[in-house]
C-alpha cells in the first residue's frame, strides 16, 4: 500500500560533470530496482535543470533540498516552489536538521514552507528528528511531537496525504552510527500515531515515513523490512551509483 521511497539527498555535493555521470550510472542500474519501489534524488539547485531533463520519463524522480516559501518576489537568493516545479520537481525537503541548525529555519518559516510547496504542486518531504542530547535526556517523544506540530497541524486530509515525512535522528547522521531497528521503528510508530491523531486512520495509512542517518546496504535490509518504515533518505552513499542502487535493491 506504502511503496517504498530511496531518496538520495545530494546536500552541498556534486560539479555538473559529476552530477551527469552520477545519474548515468542511476539509470543504467535502475532496472535492478524492483518495479514497485520508487526512486527520488535530490541534487543541489544547480543541477536540477539539467538532471530534470535528464530524467523525465524514467522511473527517477527530482527534487530539491529546499524552497522559498513565496511564489516570487524581491527575495533575492530565494528559490520558489514554481520554480522548482519548471525546473522538473516533485518533492521537496523542509525542515532537514541541518537547515534547522546552519539556516535557522523553525517555526513560521517551516510553516510557510510546507505551505508553499504544496501550492506549488510539489510534494514536501519533512523532516524531523532528535539530538543526542535529547535521545539521551529520554525526549525524543517530545522532541517528535514539538517539531511536527511546528509545521504540519492546520493542512488539511489532502494536503497532508501530499506529505512525506523522514525521521532523522541527528546523531545518526554523517557519523556511520544507524538507529537499530528497533529506535527507529518506535520513532515510526510514534509518528504514524500522531498522524493518526492528527489527520485520521485513513491519512496515516497513506503517509510515508522515510528513515534517514548514515543508510548503507548492509543495514538498509534491517530497516526497509519494518512496518513502519516506507523508504531511506540517504546522504553520504547517495553520492555514489552502487552504494545507492545496492540500499535500493536491499532486501529484494
Ligand atoms: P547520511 O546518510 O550521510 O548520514 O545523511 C543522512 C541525511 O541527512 C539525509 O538527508
Amino acid at each position: 500500500m506504502r511503496p517504498l521511497l530511496i531518496a538520495g539527498n545530494w546536500k552541498m555535493h556534486m560539479l555538473r560533470e559529476e552530477g551527469q555521470a552520477l545519474v548515468a550510472g542511476i539509470l543504467a542500474g535502475a532496472a535492478q530496482v524492483p518495479a514497485e519501489r520508487e526512486l527520488l534524488i535530490l541534487p543541489p539547485f544547480t543541477l536540477l535543470v539539467e538532471l530534470g531533463a535528464r530524467v523525465a520519463g524514467s522511473r527517477v524522480d527530482l527534487g530539491a533540498q529546499d524552497l522559498h516559501w513565496e511564489e516570487s518576489g524581491a527575495f533575492t537568493s530565494g528559490i520558489s516552489g514554481p520554480m522548482l516545479r519548471d525546473a522538473g520537481c516533485r518533492y521537496v525537503l523542509v525542515g532537514h536538521s541541518e537547515r534547522r541548525e546552519h539556516f535557522g529555519d523553525s517555526g513560521v518559516v517551516l510553516w510557510n514552507k510546507v505551505r508553499g510547496a504544496l501550492k506549488a504542486g510539489l510534494r514536501p518531504i519533512y523532516c524531523l528528528g532528535e539530538n543526542l542530547d535529547q535521545r539521551e535526556a529520554d525526549r525524543t517523544a517530545d522532541v517528535l511531537a514539538a517539531q511536527f506540530n511546528e509545521a504540519l497541524p492546520g493542512l488539511s486530509r489532502e494536503e497532508m496525504a501530499q506529505v512525506t515525512l523522514a525521521y532523522e535522528p541527528v546523531w545518526a547522521i554523517g557519523t556511520g552510527r544507524t538507529a537499530t531497528p528497533e529506535i527507529a521503528q518506535e520513532a515510526h510508530r510514534l509518528l504514524r500515531r500522531r498522524l493518526s491523531e492528527g489527520f485520521g486512520e485513513e491519512v496515516a495509512a497513506r503517509v510515508r515515513i522515510l528513515y534517514g542517518g548514515s543508510v548503507k546496504s548492509e543495514n538498509a535490509v534491517g530497516l526497509l523490512a519494518l512496518p513502519d518504515i516506507d523508504g531511506a533518505l540517504v546522504g553520504g552513499a547517495s553520492l555514489r551509483v552502487e552504494s545507492f542502487l545496492g540500499i535500493a535493491t536491499a532486501g529484494a
